[in-house]
């Protein structure tokens, strides 16, 4: 019987109000923000694991074991489908956080030449 109390009293909590943007949470920005180029939007959510040079030698890159994007074998073996689906999806299994809700289509897709020009540094 007390159980029950105790869980209607907290099934009454309101639900806590969401982050208002710019309290203090400047890395977890949570909504699609258009303006940012591929290169704002990789450094800002993407270098953290995959790193600035998108070897993904950073200490969340080396634990998730993420892909080299400068890696001649990567580039060939994965396709620009590949990388929008991922992008968008994410890999729930290997931590690879999706995106869909975050960035733009015209985001995602300007994220792919991003990606395939590490090939080239
Ligand atoms: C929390 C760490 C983390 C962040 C942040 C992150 N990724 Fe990843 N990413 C991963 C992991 C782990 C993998 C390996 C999973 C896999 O290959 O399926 C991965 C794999 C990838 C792949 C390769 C998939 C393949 O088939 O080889 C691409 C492309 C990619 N990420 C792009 C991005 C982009 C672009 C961003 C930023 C918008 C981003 N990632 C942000 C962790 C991250």
């Amino acid at each position: 019987m007390i159980a029950l109390v105790l869980l209607l009293a907290q099934a009454a909590v309101p639900a806590p109000a969401p982050i208002a943007p710019g309290a203090g949470a400047a890395a977890l920005v949570t909504e699609a923000d258009p303006s940012g180029s591929a290169e704002d939007v990789y450094a800002r959510r993407c270098a953290g694991c995959h790193a600035a040079d998108g070897k993904g030698q950073t200490t969340k890159g080396i634990r998730l074991r993420v892909p080299d994007f400068t890696s001649a074998k990567w580039q060939k073996h994965t396709r620009d489908d590949e990388i929008t689906d991922i992008i968008e999806n994410g890999n729930k299994k290997r931590k690879m956080p999706a995106y869909k809700d975050k960035l733009t289509a015209d985001q995602i897709k300007a994220l792919v030449p991003y990606l395939r020009a590490f090939a080239r540094k």
